[in-house]
């Protein structure tokens, strides 16, 4: 079979972790796609810059944006970042042009995950963001199909590695806030603006595009009720400690009153106490964990990393592989024309 030829745009972390894994699992990846995945053209923004991957046998596009029209090119892998901007615009004509689109950029989807589903629907062309949710845990797919038969109740979960970390090795060490926010940023967890990691803001573009393929809704962003970490202190941590609590970011969407076409969807984002026994109390690290509950699965948890290059490789390079095997799910558990407005809980306190 003929190989599915790629173009990946971005070459930080992620980018090169998906190089690194089509290298290194080439032939396990072949065998569940029934044929090979190449990467055919790449784009960063400098050239020169030595990544530890071998880029030569790739051809060097210096406009990224050429990436959406090439013939040689099957799928575009935005992992550029951005929820506007050239993300966007890459994004828009890649699909327009029929191309597959698979990316990490959760808030690129947040923001416009709807505007380009339909596009990707009216083309019948494959988009899938698996990447942009927690990492390595496939909860996109867990979410979209193996929970598609329930009436869910609850999502909710620790979304963002970098608030986890901090929180959790706050608890451990004693230490305060920004001594933390140091070392998540040393150890490349935290975004290069961390302003949306600890403000919360990372963790509800997750939440919604969660809560939208759980609950059968268009992605609503702006309605998350969001407040992040930078108020936690330590003496907040040793408090809680002291009553049989751990702090953790949790993100939370729940559909009240109702089912999916009637209720009123809530999602807010914000620092929670969580009691030592509550499986969310020993995820530590940059772990993610998300909990969804569904009338006849009951409660399940899907844990693992949230971020990091090879995690986050492991989740794009799946959706390759479903794309390759003509087989990449629609981007939501519902018809993208089928999607149910939510009316939306507390609208008085609207992001955004
Ligand atoms: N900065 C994010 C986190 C990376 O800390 O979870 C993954 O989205």
């Amino acid at each position: 079979a003929e190989p599915l030829r790629l173009a990946i745009a971005g070459l930080g972390t992620v980018g090169t972790g998906v190089i690194r894994l089509l290298e290194a699992n080439r032939e396990v990846v072949e065998r569940r796609a029934g044929r090979a995945i190449e990467v055919v053209a790449v784009n960063a923004r400098e050239r020169g810059k030595d990544r530890g991957v071998d880029l030569s046998r790739f051809a060097w596009v210096d406009d990224m944006q050429a990436m959406a029209t090439r013939a040689d090119v099957d799928v575009v892998v935005e992992l550029v970042g951005g929820s506007d901007g050239p993300a966007l615009t890459l994004a828009r004509s890649a699909l327009d042009a029929g191309k597959g689109f698979v990316t990490a950029n959760k808030a690129m989807v947040a923001h416009h995950g709807m505007e380009l589903a339909e596009l990707a629907a009216i083309k019948s062309a494959p988009f899938a963001f698996e990447a942009a949710v927690a990492g390595g845990i496939p909860v996109v797919k867990g979410l979209r199909e193996g929970t598609a038969a329930n009436a869910l109740t609850r999502i909710y979960g620790i979304l963002n590695g970098t608030c986890n970390y901090i929180l959790s090795e706050m608890e451990r060490t004693g230490a305060d806030f920004g001594e933390m926010l140091s070392a998540a940023q040393e150890k490349g967890y935290a975004e290069a603006d961390p302003t949306f990691d600890i403000e919360g803001v990372d963790a509800a573009h997750k939440l919604a595009i969660l809560a939208a393929i759980g609950f059968g809704t268009r992605i609503d962003f702006e309605a998350v009720r969001c407040s992040g970490i930078t108020q936690v202190s330590a003496t907040d941590i040793a408090q809680a400690d002291a009553l049989g609590y751990v702090v953790r970011l949790v993100g939370i969407a729940s559909m009240e009153n109702g089912d999916e076409a009637t209720g009123r969807l809530l999602q807010r984002v914000r620092p929670c106490l969580v009691p030592f026994r509550h499986p969310l109390a020993a995820v530590t690290g940059p772990t993610n964990a998300v909990v969804a509950e569904g009338d006849f699965s009951g409660r399940l948890l899907f844990q693992g990393a949230g971020a990091g290059d090879k995690p986050t490789a492991s989740a794009v390079v799946a959706d390759l592989i479903d794309i390759a095997r003509g087989q990449a799910g629609a981007p939501f558990s519902v018809p993208v024309n089928q999607l149910a407005t939510a009316e939306q809980g507390d609208p008085g306190e609207r992001m955004g």
